[in-house]
C-alpha cells in the first residue's frame, strides 16, 4: 500500500511538473536579479516607463518575451526591451516567466 502511494505521488509530481511549472523559478530568480531588476525593480514592481511585471501569469510573460525576442513591436518603448530579450534562450524565458508569476 505504501509503495502505491509513493508511486502515485511521484506520478502526480511528474505530471504537475510538466503541466504547470514548465519553468524553474529558482533559476529565473537569479537571472531576474542580474538582468531585469535594474529596470523593473527587485520585485518586478515597475517604475515610470518600466512596466510592472509582478502578478502576470507565466504564459503571458513568456509570450511577451518571445515577441520582443522575435523583433515584434510590443509597446512604445520596445527598443529598450528588445535587446534584453534577444539573448534569452527559450529555457531562460520559461524560468523568468515562472519566477515573475511568483512576485506579488
Ligand atoms: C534597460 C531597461 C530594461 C531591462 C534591463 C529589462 N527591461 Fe523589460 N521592459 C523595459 C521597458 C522600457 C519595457 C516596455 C517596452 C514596451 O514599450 O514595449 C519593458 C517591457 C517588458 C515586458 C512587457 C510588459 C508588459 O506588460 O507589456 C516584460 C514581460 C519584460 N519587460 C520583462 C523583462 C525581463 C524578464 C527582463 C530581464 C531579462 C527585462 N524585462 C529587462 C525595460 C527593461
Amino acid at each position: 500500500m505504501k509503495k502505491i502511494v509513493v508511486a502515485l505521488s511521484a506520478a502526480i509530481a511528474l505530471m504537475s511538473g510538466s503541466a504547470f511549472a514548465a519553468g524553474d523559478a529558482a533559476a529565473g530568480k537569479a537571472k531576474f536579479g542580474s538582468i531585469c531588476a535594474s529596470c523593473h525593480g527587485m520585485n518586478g514592481e515597475g517604475m515610470g516607463i518600466f512596466p510592472k511585471l509582478s502578478g502576470k501569469p507565466a504564459d503571458k510573460t513568456a509570450a511577451l518575451l518571445k515577441d520582443y525576442k522575435a523583433g515584434k513591436t510590443v509597446g512604445a518603448n520596445t527598443a529598450m526591451m528588445a535587446p534584453q530579450a534577444a539573448s534569452l534562450s527559450d529555457a531562460d524565458i520559461d524560468n523568468l516567466a515562472a519566477y515573475i508569476a511568483t512576485l506579488k
